[in-house]
């Protein structure tokens, strides 16, 4: 039997609890080259809640992106100094914490929104250079990981979507090629740092001609094999668990992406209540569950009293 509050070890990390709070924009953004009080206060409540790791809000790689006036961006001034004191009052909890990088356009220097179709091998080499410092960046900090969200329209959501990646080189085509430019970001981290990886995907896409969920299972293996030490899916509300007896088809799916991995994989999307997260925990191979918006709604949230 699975509880919630079971300690766990997460690939490389030991969690305290199954619940992940899951990256959270806030639009509290630091003022002046320094965070506000109220962004230390923040964390420390959801460290304090019970939680077993934290995900932080996306930071934007570029002042341009679309994101970025809704988030911190990774090239403050005081971006090291700050994180640095957000992942001590974090620590103290022993709650580990990944910095969460996304990107929905990315400036190859030539074009400010180039596009996977248009961007070329120089473009590449510096999008993915430019991952890798954050990720150096977040580790300087003392971030235990990265996650790098490849889901929802996000730039490499984009770029691994046959819908809309139709490149003819080794960065087109099938899916090995189409992750290719996230599988190489990943090799790069994983040799030279000591971070722990995550990948947010999606597990399908409603486009005709997109990814099916079959393929989203072959994009995460793709991911686990360059290195990838967790999965995160986009959320899904799943608030319908049985039917007459029947799970879910978003369960479904689920059971068979933890299935053809050897990985850790987070479910989250509207699971707020005991009850239902318990059930999900123990009717399916589900581990850990990621929660947003009750942390946003419940400054104080404990997450034993839910
Ligand atoms: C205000 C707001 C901000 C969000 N910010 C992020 C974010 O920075 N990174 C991210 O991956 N997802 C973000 N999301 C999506 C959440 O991580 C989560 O997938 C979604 O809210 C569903 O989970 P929930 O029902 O537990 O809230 C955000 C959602 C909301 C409502």
């Amino acid at each position: 039997m699975k509880d919630i509050f079971d300690e766990c070890q997460f690939n490389d990390l030991k969690l305290k609890s199954r619940i992940i709070r899951t990256g959270t924009w806030e639009t509290e953004t630091e003022e002046g080259g320094f965070l506000t009080p109220a962004i230390y206060d923040r964390y420390e409540k959801i460290a304090s809640s019970g939680c077993g790791l934290i995900v932080s809000e996306i930071f934007a790689l570029d002042a341009k992106d679309r994101f970025y006036p809704y988030s911190t961006n990774l090239n403050y001034r005081g971006f090291i100094k700050d994180y640095q004191m957000i992942c001590d009052i974090v620590h103290k909890y022993d709650v580990p914490i990944l910095g969460q990088l996304a990107f929905f356009y990315y400036d190859d220097g030539i074009n400010q929104k180039v596009e996977a179709n248009d961007i070329t091998h120089e473009g590449i080499r510096k999008l993915q250079a430019e991952v890798i410092m954050a990720a150096k960046k977040f580790s300087f900090a003392g971030f235990d990981g990265i996650q790098i969200n490849m889901g929802n329209n996000f730039y490499l959501a984009r770029f691994m979507n046959p819908y809309f990646n139709q490149r003819t080189d080794e960065y087109g085509g099938n899916t090995e090629n189409r992750v290719r430019i996230s599988s190489e970001i990943i090799k790069v981290i994983k040799k030279t740092m000591d971070m722990h990886v995550s990948c947010r995907i999606n597990p399908w896409d409603v486009r005709k001609g997109g990814i099916t969920a079959d393929e989203s299972i072959a994009i995460a293996q793709e991911l686990q094999n360059a290195g990838a030490d967790s999965i995160q899916l986009t959320a899904r509300t799943i608030s319908q668990i049985y039917d007459k007896g029947v799970k879910h088809p978003f369960l479904v799916y689920v059971d068979d992406l933890i299935d053809a991995l050897d990985i850790p994989v987070v479910l989250g999307g509207s699971l707020r209540e005991m009850n239902a997260i318990n059930d999900v925990l123990n009717h399916s191979d589900v581990e850990y569950i990621s929660m947003s918006k009750p942390f946003v709604a419940q400054r104080n949230i404990n997450l034993s009293k839910l």
